[in-house]
């Protein structure tokens, strides 16, 4: 991706997603034999039409800080594997019990839910594979590093954190401090990861670090709220996933908290502070900036 500041942000989106598609089509080839179906579990799973946002934001601070380019690709596939397994899993009827899923019935669904688990542990575990292969980067140290950071931002300290916290919402009595507390393990870390491996691809600043940290923290946590204000006002067929879970499984979030209107505007003072943060970087991370309207106004 050459001219970043050519391109306005839904064209070069669909470059980013069409890119990480490509790669994730190669790291996950169809298998033949008896465990062929938890190849094409995986491959219909990773390759359905997600936005791929948060491979946008490796590709995109990445290229900020002059980072590799198949160093940031493998890094985003990497991530969108973990995502895309942390979907499959929250789908299941143990978790949320959704049937739509990308626009297409959920793993389970589709297949049944043993291949629904198996398919989500091998993206997890794939993700490290591809972070730990030399092609992703040519010093070990910073492998390492990558990994490492990538194993907190999934696990009990991350995103699997947030999904417990999310699971035991409808029973313990939640107040916004708690709620917050959530959406930042759940959503935010795999979105701060990121901002983190662009960094660390990078070579980035202390000072520019802090502003990646600073946005992707208020992005993470506007994006979760915009999600959870789509359950209650999105539709199906845009959305390409059930809505009306959250409040008919009893789900404490933003929205059963604040109501719809102070949901919508934490979302936009998050979204005016994650702007905010990206001043120093000025008319460079113009398509970082169109990214935070995107968020706001997502229907999808
Ligand atoms: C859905 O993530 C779950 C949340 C954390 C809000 P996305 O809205 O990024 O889903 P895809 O990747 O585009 O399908
Ligand atoms: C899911 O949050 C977050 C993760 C998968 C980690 P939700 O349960 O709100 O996501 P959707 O609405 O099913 O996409
Ligand atoms: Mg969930
Ligand atoms: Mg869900
Ligand atoms: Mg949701």
């Amino acid at each position: 991706m050459n001219d970043q500041n050519a391109a306005d942000f839904p064209t070069y989106l669909n470059e980013v997603a069409d890119r990480v598609t490509v790669a994730l089509d190669r790291l996950i080839p169809p298998a033949e034999g008896p465990e062929a179906q938890l190849m094409r579990a995986m491959r219909y799973a990773s390759l359905a039409t997600g936005k791929r946002l948060r491979p946008f934001f490796v590709i995109a601070f990445g290229e900020l800080f002059g980072a590799p380019e198949k160093s940031l690709l493998r890094t985003a596939a990497a991530l969108e594997c973990i995502h895309t397994y942390s979907l499959i899993h929250d789908d299941l009827p143990c978790m949320d019990d959704d049937d739509l899923r990308r626009g297409q019935p959920t793993v389970h669904k589709r297949f049944d839910e043993a291949t629904a688990v198996l398919a989500g542990d091998a993206l997890l575990t794939l993700a490290f594979e591809i972070l730990s292969h030399p092609d992703t980067h040519q010093d070990g140290s910073v492998r390492c590093k990558l990994i490492e950071k990538l194993s907190r931002a999934s696990g009990a300290q991350g995103m699997v954190g947030g999904q417990m916290i999310d699971m035991l919402a409808g029973d313990v009595r939640q107040d916004l401090n708690s709620i917050t507390r959530m959406q930042r393990l759940k959503t935010g870390a795999l979105i701060a990861y990121a901002g983190e491996a662009a960094c660390i691809l990078g070579g980035a600043s202390d000072q520019q670090r802090s502003a990646v940290t600073g946005f992707t923290h208020d992005l993470g946590l506007a994006y979760q709220i915009a999600d959870d204000l789509l359950d209650v006002e999105g539709n199906e067929a845009e959305l390409g996933k059930g809505v009306g879970k959250d409040a008919d499984a009893g789900k404490a979030n933003f929205v059963t908290l604040l109501g719809k209107d102070g949901a919508r505007q934490r979302v936009e003072m998050l979204a005016e502070q994650a702007k905010e943060h990206l001043a120093i970087f000025r008319n460079r991370a113009h398509l970082l900036l169109q990214s935070v309207d995107f968020v706001l106004q997502r229907r999808h």
